[in-house]
């Protein structure tokens, strides 16, 4: 039986792939900052698989309690083998470059508080020499593009943090999981209009439960974003700039 912490557990893609360890048995600790939708998550699962699931209220930008909750995530469950970073937000691109305490505060939560995760999630494995840390970083850190830059430099720094953790766990028995995925149907994309290329998170959330346990370093999903941004990373600069991208 595995023991499984994910963050941003509420979110509609990590509820996809926490359903699936609960099929399989695993015991899950589940955190975010909303306790009644984290109950909700914790019913949902607990009705459809026999398990055992912990669930704690935290909000990412509460740095002084990272260290704390794994602490309390490895006593509950007694140890720890895969971790899931997903929380994160999809701020309003114009409203944000006119602000900068909104610039930090995006930074702050969709990057500087996944590193520090990844980090004590990372020092925890490395000396159990076993271990995944999956993280929900996106395409959109793939290039920077006006309408979404600050968003995307945020995931772009959690993918080059993972590349060089990767890096460094090479000989320690520890996967480190790159998730991207393209624009997914969820409560953080519904103000924006449809396209064939939504995808659902069902199938996002699959397809992160299976990277897991493969222990896979970078998986685009659905599969096609990887030929999608292997083309958009090409365009050279002169004419990527003319693009209202
Ligand atoms: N949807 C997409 O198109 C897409 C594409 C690429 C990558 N992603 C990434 O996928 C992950 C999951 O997103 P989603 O699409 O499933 O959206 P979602 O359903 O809105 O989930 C985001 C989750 O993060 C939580 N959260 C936000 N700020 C937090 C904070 N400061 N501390 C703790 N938790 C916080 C939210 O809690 P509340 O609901 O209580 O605010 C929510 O449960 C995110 O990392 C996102 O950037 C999404």
């Amino acid at each position: 039986m595995k023991k499984i912490m994910i963050f941003g557990a509420a979110s509609a893609i990590a509820q996809e792939t926490a359903k699936l360890f609960a099929r399989d048995g695993e015991n899950l600790f589940l955190v975010d900052m909303n306790i009644g939708r984290l109950e909700a998550v914790r019913d949902d699962i607990l009705s459809r698989f026999k398990t055992k699931i912990e669930i704690y209220e935290m909000n990412a930008l509460d740095f002084d309690k990272h260290q704390e909750l794994f602490d309390k995530a490895i006593q509950t469950l007694g140890g720890l083998d895969a971790v899931l970073i997903a929380h994160g937000t999809l701020p309003d691109q114009i409203k944000t470059q006119e602000a900068q305490e909104m610039i930090i505060r995006e930074f702050n939560i969709n990057c500087v508080s996944v590193i520090s995760l990844a980090s004590i999630a990372a020092n925890y494995f490395e000396k159990k020499k076993e271990g995944c840390i999956a993280v929900i970083s996106s395409v959109a850190g793939d290039r920077g593009r006006q309408s979404n830059y600050i968003y995307g430099a945020a995931k772009g720094g959690v993918t080059t943090f993972l590349q060089g953790l990767r890096n460094r766990m090479t000989h320690s028995g520890v996967s480190v999981v790159t998730i991207k995925p393209g624009m997914v149907d969820t409560p953080m994309t519904a103000h924006l209009p449809k396209s064939p290329l939504f995808a659902k998170p069902g199938v996002v959330g699959k397809g992160i439960y299976k990277a897991m346990l493969s222990g896979k370093a970078v998986a685009y999903l659905p599969g096609y974003w990887r030929l999608i941004m292997f083309i958009i990373k090409m365009i050279p600069e002169w004419i990527f700039k003319k693009m209202k991208l």
